[in-house]
């Protein structure tokens, strides 16, 4: 059998980080013998202005026979903002149905946190992101738009179905976790604003409660307003384990939480639809002021790609990508930032395959 990996290169520095991405999984490949094939999609900016089209049915109907997909990074600087993210990366989350946006906040070891007196053992959470429904699902309009009584309205929609399959995948991820490492995946802390978002997270709420208690009852339950989450991801990170949250609130969180983890750089997530195919991407942009220097950062995409591979239940291989990251950050990368690795991005992508084939 061989796994079938679409990749989408995407925007300025994606398909440099995805190049290497994609080095690192021939690595794993060879070392945990696996095989796979790529098919590449061409969507992005350069397509969008040649050709004028953003996701034509067929690259979605290609995404949906793969195994995965694999994304460098989405945005263009000719291109308004909101065209591409919402006709490219938006559409195929919800075409594909990956209700969640998983986004671990991991440091690794002798990487610098702005976050005093903190270190890998108190920063190392996951947030599972809710990400069809929320604030993104479109829903509102205007009204008397142009007239100074205009009115603007964004809805944040959330059905029971998706607010439990959330919940219930943040659950089960706490368990599948706590079996790899006993004193992870204890506690599930909801992150929302029950104070003034009386109906969302009162359903939110509701259903955390239910379904805790009556299907995960070894699971410790917690609860935090959202603007309070903030506060303890830079005072007390180490209260955290697993955060569920919406849309909206994860992804707000998720950009604090990655820099506390060292940056964009190193930040990774993945679009998931357990049932379906998933997405798995570096969180940060496209970067076009870095575009074709050879100086991003690509440990963020190396990290998607371990992502990717767990799900596909390689789970060997993603360790190994893992413990590579880890042991080249702390030996020998000087900083996370673009072009300040002391390294290209070519010659970081190098010294995790080496690090791999010589463990
Ligand atoms: C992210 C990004 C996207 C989001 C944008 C580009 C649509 O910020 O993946 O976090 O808001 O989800
Ligand atoms: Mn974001």
């Amino acid at each position: 059998m061989s796994y079938k990996i679409a990749v989408i290169g995407g925007d300025g520095t994606g398909p440099e980080v995805a190049r290497e991405g994609l080095k690192v999984l021939n690595a794993v490949a060879s070392k945990f013998n696996f095989k796979y094939e790529t098919h590449q999609l061409d969507i992005g900016g350069e397509r969008y202005l040649k050709t004028k089209e953003i996701l034509p049915d067929s690259v979605i109907s290609d995404a949906k026979g793969a195994d995965a997909i694999f994304l460098g990074a989405i945005g263009h600087p000719d291109v308004k903002p909101g065209i591409l993210e919402k006709g490219i990366l938006l559409k195929l989350r919800f075409e594909l149905d990956q209700y969640i946006n998983l986004r671990p906040v991991k440091l690794y070891p002798n990487v610098e946190t702005p976050i005093k007196n903190k270190g890998p053992e108190e920063i190392n959470y996951v947030v599972v992101r809710e990400n069809t429904g929320g604030l993104y699902t479109g829903t509102g309009g205007f009204s008397m738009k142009g007239t100074p009584d205009e009115v603007a309205i964004q809805s944040m929609v959330y059905s029971r179905h998706q607010v439990e399959r959330c919940l219930r995948y943040a659950f089960e991820y706490s368990i599948r976790w706590n079996k790899q490492e006993p004193n992870r995946g204890k506690k599930v802390t909801l992150c929302g604003k029950t104070n003034v978002l009386t109906y969302v997270f009162d359903l939110w709420e509701r259903v955390f409660h239910e379904v805790g208690q009556a299907d995960y009852g070894q699971i410790e339950r917690d609860y935090a307003h959202v603007d309070a989450t903030t506060m303890w991801m830079i005072k007390n990170p180490e209260w955290f384990d697993v955060i569920v949250t919406g849309n909206m609130f994860g992804d707000i969180i998720t950009d604090l939480g990655a820099m506390t983890q060292g940056g964009m750089g190193i930040a990774a997530g993945g679009n998931i639809n357990p049932d379906g195919v998933s997405m798995f991407e570096p969180i940060g942009g496209s970067a076009p002021k870095y575009t074709g220097k050879n100086v991003i950062n690509p440990l963020a995409a190396i990290g998607a790609m371990a992502m990717l591979l767990n799900e596909l239940g390689e789970v060997e291989a993603a360790k190994s990508i893992d413990q590579a990251i880890s042991k080249v950050v702390s030996t020998k990368i000087k900083s996370l930032d673009a072009g300040k690795m002391g390294y290209s991005t070519e010659q970081v992508g190098d010294l995790i395959c080496d690090q791999i084939v010589n463990s």
